[in-house]
């Protein structure tokens, strides 16, 4: 039986607070009616102090010193229990979840993956190189040499001391020649830097580069390859077309063009109404470069492609801006969510 009102405050502290549970806002009626700074039982009690006898003051104020520890204690470990996972009222578990935002594949990647995969069915492989790269492979490999205008063109990024930053996936032709027995197949994707930066030209941006070399490798061997790559990327339908052109690294060379995949060379806005679009460079490799990486042109040929891989996705997903790939906006990249 408790006849101090010290004792009887402790149990009825004890009791409410157990009744209260986990339940955070019964919790903090608790608090208010024992330790209210304005009108709780322990301020009471305090007041009450006062109006003892001198020698019962010390007796009390300890018992009440001690009552303030157990409650403090108590209501911060019941608040704790509340917040850990107790009901509460701003928590409504009826509401549906929040769905997590899952990832998407980028375009450039899933055309990347789709070439890749198809010159692998042709029995490539795909090979990589650096992206910091040294001159002789850039440039003086692919038969430019240091004073080649060729050079000018490809607007280089050099580094303190003599690397650069390659400029296109070439120079993983020559580390492959240099490396791989013969016959050698493979297709090499990878990203490439310019100092150019305008509404179509960014100064990274990736290439996908291709490369036969073996007994025999002829200049129809190359149109037949780069054929059936674009009916199986694009569309069985369109045509492919071979321009003469110049490359330093190739001889013949050639740019090669496919029926406008937006309007099947009917002519519209994308291929300025010629009915055509550029997409590739191509041509057999010179002998120069296969004797700068140690094979003998009277017994091996070869041919080489390259393109843009960035422009192969916008045809591919009919994007109508090279910048929205290098956005990160999330609303296209949502679009493209499923994909392979
Ligand atoms: N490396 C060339 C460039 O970046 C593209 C290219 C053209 C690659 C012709 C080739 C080729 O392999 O045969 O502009």
């Amino acid at each position: 039986m408790a006849t101090d009102p010290l004792e009887r405050a402790r149990e009825e502290f004890l009791a409410a607070l157990a009744e209260a549970g986990r339940d955070a806002a019964r919790i903090e009626a608790v608090r208010v009616r024992f330790a209210g700074r304005r009108s709780g039982l322990l301020r009471d009690l305090e007041e009450a102090l006062k109006t003892l006898p001198r020698e019962a003051k010390p007796a009390y104020g300890k018992a009440l010193n001690e009552l303030k520890r157990l409650v403090e204690e108590r209501l911060a470990a019941a608040h704790d229990g509340a917040a850990a996972g107790g009901p509460s009222r701003s928590l409504d578990v009826t509401l549906p979840g929040r769905r997590p935002v899952t990832g998407a594949l980028h375009p450039v990647t899933l055309v990347r993956r789709e070439i890749e995969e198809i010159f692998l069915r042709m029995g490539y492989s795909v090979a990589d190189g650096p992206e910091v790269e040294d001159d002789w492979h850039n440039f003086g490999a692919l038969n430019m040499p240091p004073d080649h205008p060729a050079r000018d063109t490809q607007d280089t990024f050099f580094l303190a001391g003599g690397p650069l930053l390659r400029t296109h996936t070439s120079p993983v032709q020559i580390r492959s020649m240099e490396t791989m027995p013969l016959p050698i197949r493979v297709i090499i994707p990878g990203r490439v830097y310019r100092r150019d930066s305008d509404l179509r030209h960014s100064p990274m941006f990736h290439q996908v580069e291709g490369l036969v070399v073996g007994e025999g490798v002829t200049f129809g061997n190359l149109k037949a390859t780069l054929e059936a790559f674009v009916h199986v990327l694009f569309d069985p339908r369109l045509a492919v077309r071979f321009r003469p052109s110049f490359f330093p690294f190739t001889e013949p060379s050639a740019e090669v063009d496919i029926t406008c995949v937006l309007c099947l060379g009917r002519g519209c806005p994308m291929c300025s109404g010629s009915g055509w679009i550029e997409i590739l460079g191509a041509g057999m490799v010179d002998p120069r470069v296969l004797r700068a990486c140690k094979i003998d042109p009277e017994r091996a040929s070869g041919f080489a492609f390259g393109c843009g891989l960035d422009r192969v996705a916008l045809l591919k997903y009919r994007l109508p801006d090279l910048r929205l790939l290098f956005s990160g906006d999330e609303r296209l990249l949502r679009q493209f969510e499923g994909a392979r």
